[in-house]
């Protein structure tokens, strides 16, 4: 089980003097000399000195959320810039047990449904309710499955600190055929606030479990912002990045769902690790090319950090996609991925395939499919107009080139090999 021996209890913690008792307050002062050295920074003084510190909150408690938060109030409690108390709000659900979520979780401070065994932290408290889960945060972590995000936004309108800034962790955006619909811009756009994302190969259990990791932060234009995300989610086992690239970070988190079931389809087939590399270069390339023509502003060096390259590696290799996908072709396609995602991944829901269709129907729409064969090949194979075992036949295909504006000069050079 992972207890308190994270970073921060390793390191010298400030202890918040509004939720312990003044004597034991001291005795923490004085249990160990380091934290005379932090004495002069105590966060009673901070709060006094005029300074404000800034309050998180985290929306969602799944997987990923349970996660994060553990991540943000490990920082809070650390760091003189935050508050001690992380607020999370929980979607209430009732346990096996009969019991409620919110009520478990704050009493044993684990979120046993979603992350078993694992200690969250003192300072994380659990809250059903939205409207209080949020009061007074001026940093809010968005981390809910994409479905709920336009509804919660709603609910949230009007609630929130004007000033607060958010950050999205959720992955799998939907595209419609005018094209993707950024899950930082609708939470921008509903609550109008500065909306950065942040995306990596990040398997929450792995994150949790404290095994190293990196992360990367998209941010529009407000830098300063983004530096306190990096302080609200790093730490020495979590490496967290920024890059001005919003768009960019944010694409890379859905577009690699695709690559991840043409590697599980590879997988299925039997066809081993020369193939999938293959077929995750000519991912990669795909989702370069096609970010680039969705906003020209998206940068090559993006790929290259945790939420492009990393993230497309650790999804081909393990993961819920690639694993569907893999029994898919096992299957020969004959059971369709709703009925294995049923049996497979025990509610857990699956993008890859979402995606894909989206993806291929926005492709359609532009007269584009032919130039992205290995995204309009997963989609074929996922619907059953063809069998698992195209998806390496794709690869006899060139892409064709996207006749366009001055924009794809810079693009054509890139796909020229
Ligand atoms: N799990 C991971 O390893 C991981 C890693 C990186 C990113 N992500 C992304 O994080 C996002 C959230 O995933 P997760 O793993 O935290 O969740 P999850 O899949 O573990 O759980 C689903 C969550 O949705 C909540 N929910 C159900 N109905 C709801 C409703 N009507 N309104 C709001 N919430 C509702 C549930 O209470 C639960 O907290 C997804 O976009 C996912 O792609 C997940």
């Amino acid at each position: 089980m992972i207890d308190k021996d994270d970073w921060s209890a390793r390191a010298p913690s400030l202890s918040p003097v509004t939720t312990e008792s003044p004597s034991s307050f001291l005795g923490s002062i004085f249990k160990d000399w380091r934290h005379l050295i932090y004495l002069p920074i105590d966060k009673t003084i901070v709060a006094t000195s005029g300074r404000g510190m800034d309050r998180i909150a985290v929306i969602g408690s799944g997987n990923w959320g349970s996660a994060a938060a553990r991540l943000a109030a490990s920082n809070a409690r650390r760091l003189p810039d935050f508050q001690d108390e992380v607020r999370m709000w929980v979607h209430e659900e009732k346990l096996d047990t009969g019991e409620q979520l919110s009520v478990v979780m704050n009493n044993t401070k684990e979120n046993p449904k979603y992350l078993p065994n694992v200690k969250l932290g003192p300072n994380v408290v659990a809250d059903p309710n939205l409207e209080s889960a949020v009061k007074d945060a001026t940093m809010l972590v968005f981390i809910i499955p994409n479905e709920f995000i336009h509804g919660t936004c709603k609910q949230l309108k009007g609630k929130i600190r004007p000033n607060a800034k958010g950050i999205s962790l959720i992955k799998g955006m939907e595209f419609t055929d005018d094209g993707p619909s950024l899950i930082s811009k609708k939470i921008t756009d509903l609550l109008e606030i500065d909306c950065s994302v942040l995306m990596g190969a990040n398997i929450a259990n792995e994150v949790a479990a404290e095994k190293f990791s990196e992360a990367t932060i998209g941010y529009k234009d407000d830098k300063q912002t983004a530096d306190k995300w990096v302080k609200v989610f790093g730490a020495p086992y979590f490496r967290v990045t920024s890059i001005q690239d919003l768009e960019g970070v944010e694409l890379c988190g859905t577009l690699k769902n695709i690559v991840a079931t043409a590697a599980g389809l590879v997988d299925g087939l039997g066809m081993g690790n020369n193939t999938k590399a293959a077929i995750m270069r000519i991912g990669l390339k795909e989702m370069i090319k096609l970010s680039k023509l969705l906003f020209p502003s998206v940068q090559d060096a993006t790929f290259i950090e945790s939420c492009g390259v990393a993230d497309l590696i650790a999804s081909c290799l393990g993961g819920r996609n690639r694993k569907v996908a893999e029994a898919f072709a096992k299957h020969g396609g004959k059971k369709s991925f709703s009925e294995l995602e049923g049996e497979l991944l025990k509610g857990q829901k699956l993008k890859g395939v979402v995606t894909a269709a989206e993806v291929f129907s926005f492709l359609k729409a532009k007269k584009w499919e032919e130039s992205f064969p290995l995204f309009s090949t997963v989609h074929s194979i996922a619907t059953g107009q063809i069998p698992p075992s195209a998806i390496v036949e794709y690869a006899e295909r060139t892409p064709k080139e996207i006749e366009g504006g001055p924009e794809l000069e810079e693009l054509s050079s890139l796909l020229s090999t």
